[in-house]
Parts: C-alpha cells; sequence; structure tokens
C-alpha cells in the first residue's frame, strides 16, 4: 500500500475538501499517514485568504524540492485556494509539482487524477475514512454571490452551488450511522444555501432528526440570512446548537459600507441582540487596518466589541489581495496595523473569560470529545467530575469557571 501525506491550511471547507481527495486517493491506493517521511504522496490543500496562509503553503512547497529527490517515485499535488489563483504560474517556480488542483476542480478531482495517468486505480483498494469522531463535516454549498471588496474567496471558490438536499441528508445520515453524533453543516455562507420548496432552516431540522443526530452545527453564516423567520424556525429545537459564528468584520458602519458587507453596525447588533435573547453565543471574525478605517473607526470595533458581548473573536489584520477591489486602496503602515491588532486582542482577551463567568450556575449540555472534556451546545469547554464515553451527551450545570474551561456538578 503505498501512503499519502496531506497538509491542509485555510479554513472548516478545506479539511472536508482533503477528506473527499483522501478518498479518491484511496481508491488508487493510497492510505493515509501522519509522517511525511514515509509518504509517497504528499498533498498540500491551501488557503489563500491571507498573504501569510499563502505563503506558508508556498514554503511547505519550497522543502518538498529536497523531500521529493530523497526517494524516487515520489509525487506532489498542490491544492486548494492558492492552488486554484496561482494556478499553471506554480509551475514555473516549482516544476517538480506533479498535478495543480484548484478549490474550484473538487468535484473533477478524480478526472483529474485519471487524466495525469500518474494515479490508476487499485481494484479492491481500501477507503481512508477518518478514525470516527465526534464531528462529521458534511458540505452543502460552495462557493459565495457576495462581493466584499477586501475579500479573494469568491474568485478562488466561484459562485454559489447548492447541493441538494437528498445528497446532504444521505451525508449526514452517513456520518451519523459511521458513528459522529454531531453533524456540522459547512459552506463560505452556509446560511445561503436553499432549494425550491425547502429554506436553510429546513435542512437544518432535518438533518438534526436523522437516526444518531445528536446536534447540528453550521459554519460559516452570513448576517443576511439571519432573520427573525429563521430564528422562529430552529429556536425550539434543542439538537440545533447554541452558538453562532458570526463575522462582523468592523464595528464601524462606514467601514462596513466599505467593505461592501451590506449591513450596518446597527442592524449587525439587532441580530446579535436576537439571537443572544435565544440563547445562542455569538462568535466573530474582525478585520482590523482596512484601507479607510481611521482611529475613529477602529474605536467603533473596540465598542462593538463590548456591547455584542462576544464569546470569541478571531482578529485579523487588513492584507491586501490582488484583485480585490480593497487591492487599490492605500495601505496602512505595518506599525498600525500591528498596534490596532494588540489592541483588539487585548480586548477580546477578557471577553471569553467573561462569557465563561456567565454561564456558571447555568444548566449544560456537553458532548464529550475526551473522557472527561467536551463542548457545550454554545460551544464552550467543559470538564466534568466523572469520565464517560466518547461522543456521549452528558447533562449537569456549571459550577464555576477557570479561565476558559467550565467545571461542571455532574
Ligand atoms: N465567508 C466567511 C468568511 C470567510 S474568510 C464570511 O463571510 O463570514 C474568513 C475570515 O478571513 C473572514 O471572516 C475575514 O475576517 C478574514 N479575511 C478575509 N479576507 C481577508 C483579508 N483580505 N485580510 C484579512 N482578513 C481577511
Ligand atoms: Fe468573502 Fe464576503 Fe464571501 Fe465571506 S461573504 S467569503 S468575506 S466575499
Ligand atoms: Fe482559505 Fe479557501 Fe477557506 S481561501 S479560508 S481555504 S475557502
Amino acid at each position: 500500500m503505498k501512503k499519502l501525506f496531506i497538509q491542509t491550511y485555510g479554513c472548516q471547507m478545506n479539511l472536508a475538501d482533503s477528506e473527499e481527495m483522501a478518498a479518491h486517493l484511496a481508491a488508487r491506493g493510497f492510505e493515509l499517514t501522519e509522517l511525511l517521511e514515509e509518504a509517497d504522496l504528499a498533498l498540500v490543500n491551501t488557503c489563500t485568504v491571507r498573504d501569510h496562509a499563502e505563503h506558508r503553503a508556498l514554503s511547505l512547497l519550497g522543502r518538498l524540492r529536497r523531500w521529493k529527490r530523497e526517494k524516487s517515485g515520489r509525487r506532489i499535488i498542490f491544492a486548494g485556494c492558492a492552488a486554484q489563483r496561482l494556478g499553471e504560474k506554480l509551475k514555473k517556480t516549482f516544476p517538480y509539482l506533479d498535478l495543480i488542483s484548484g478549490a474550484k476542480d473538487i468535484d473533477s478531482f478524480s478526472t483529474l487524477l485519471d487524466k495525469s495517468g500518474l494515479f490508476p486505480s487499485v481494484p479492491g483498494a481500501g477507503n481512508n475514512a477518518a478514525q470516527p469522531g465526534v464531528s462529521g463535516y458534511v458540505t452543502i454549498m460552495r462557493g459565495c454571490d457576495f462581493a466584499c471588496s477586501y475579500c479573494i474567496v469568491p474568485s478562488v471558490r466561484g459562485p454559489v452551488h447548492c447541493l441538494p438536499s437528498a445528497d446532504i441528508l444521505k451525508r449526514a445520515a452517513q456520518k451519523a450511522a459511521e458513528g459522529y453524533p454531531e453533524i456540522v453543516l459547512l459552506g463560505q455562507t452556509v446560511n445561503a444555501w436553499r432549494e425550491e420548496g425547502k429554506t436553510f432552516a429546513d435542512l437544518l431540522n432535518e438533518v438534526s432528526a436523522l437516526p444518531g443526530v445528536e446536534r447540528v452545527r453550521f459554519v460559516s453564516p452570513h448576517p443576511a440570512f439571519i432573520t427573525p423567520e429563521f430564528l422562529a424556525a430552529v429556536e425550539h429545537n434543542p439538537k440545533i446548537a447554541r452558538h453562532i459564528h458570526l463575522p462582523v468584520q468592523s464595528g464601524s458602519s462606514k467601514v462596513l459600507k466599505e467593505m461592501k458587507r451590506g449591513y450596518t453596525r446597527e442592524l449587525f447588533l439587532e441580530k446579535v441582540d436576537a439571537l443572544k435573547a435565544r440563547g445562542f453565543a455569538v462568535s466573530t471574525d474582525i478585520i482590523v487596518g482596512f484601507p479607510t478605517e481611521t482611529l475613529q473607526d477602529f474605536e467603533e470595533t473596540l465598542s462593538l466589541v463590548e456591547r455584542a458581548g462576544f464569546s470569541a473573536a478571531y482578529c485579523f489584520k487588513y492584507s491586501p489581495r490582488a484583485g480585490t477591489p480593497a487591492a487599490q486602496m492605500k495601505l496602512w503602515d505595518e506599525k498600525t496595523l500591528e498596534e490596532r491588532l494588540d489592541i483588539l486582542l487585548n480586548r477580546v482577551r477578557g471577553l471569553a473569560e467573561a462569557a465563561y463567568q456567565r454561564q456558571v450556575g447555568k444548566p449544560v449540555q456537553i458532548l464529550m470529545e475526551t473522557p472527561d472534556k467536551g463542548r457545550t451546545s454554545d460551544n464552550f469547554w467543559a470538564q466534568t467530575k466523572k469520565s464517560y464515553t466518547i461522543g456521549t451527551m452528558v447533562q449537569s450545570q456549571a459550577q464555576s469557571a477557570q479561565g476558559t474551561l467550565l467545571l461542571t456538578r455532574d
């Protein structure tokens, strides 16, 4: 059996794509290894959302030159969003690449493998199903129809394409039957999913009703589709996790307009309030140093963070991406970016701990990921007194919080 080493960068969609590519390679006789030294094939699945992410993938590719020389017959596949952006240009700098498969090629990956002639099918070959864990990922849509002025995703992933609900339900049922009690639905703007006669909320409710499904999560939703109708359709279904990751990007309505996010600070806060009123914890993504972000705009981000009471926030320095409208604008200097990021990170650090403190005394429903630790429905880490089988749901109460860990009464 030949061995396959996979390095995945970027978001959960990329992780799910890596799983899919691994399955096609399994049919060609490749089994997974965690050790690059024993691998015959290295699959690098890349991200290009910020320059730093792309740089990491390219520097690994640089290191793989030697790895490939060390043993004859070794192969390299370069896949994902950076592969989509750079395409055949990569062959100039990295002539030793065997196959380039951009993010948009994911549905034709198997055909690409066949066409290359390098990876013949092996009759009766096994599969590369990961060891059953707690969360089973199911991609429900690909691409993005928004056009945020800083973002390269629509250009590397293409327009929205929703998978049919029949396929999604089949896949989710299969994951549940394999032993994943939590199903995570994935898409770049996951809640943009729709089908004739069916809403995203309908889909969530249907997935949650499948045998063996204990909990349903979804990433990443866009605020535009968090509507009163959506909330009404999900709020009474306890299997839908009480946590939502809702990227805000900026707290200034002026900057949000220039980012083309399609909402104001006030509208976003209304949505957060509506979610919190129904028991949802809200986390977010924030970009600092967008070209038109003045000090006053940045202060509005700081005040929004306090006001929204996020349970977590991922903060990024603005990174210009070639071909996006914002890339034409004048950049802030690195020192300003660093300073703003530092200030924001300091504010955010306290937020998570405060959110954990607010949970103390509340009932918690923990899905165990280790014998004594797991995640609550609202996505807080919790430690139990007793030991449980991984994957079981434990009902208890949060007795205290230590930093970002809840301790339960169980
Ligand atoms: N589709 C998701 C986000 C996908 S990209 C959404 O719209 O919510 C993940 C995160 O990367 C974004 O939320 C944003 O905070 C960040 N990001 C995207 N482009 C960026 C850029 N050019 N510079 C810095 N951060 C960026
Ligand atoms: Fe990028 Fe905006 Fe689409 Fe998210 S919604 S992927 S930030 S363009
Ligand atoms: Fe990165 Fe592509 Fe995901 S650019 S964030 S891996 S969609």
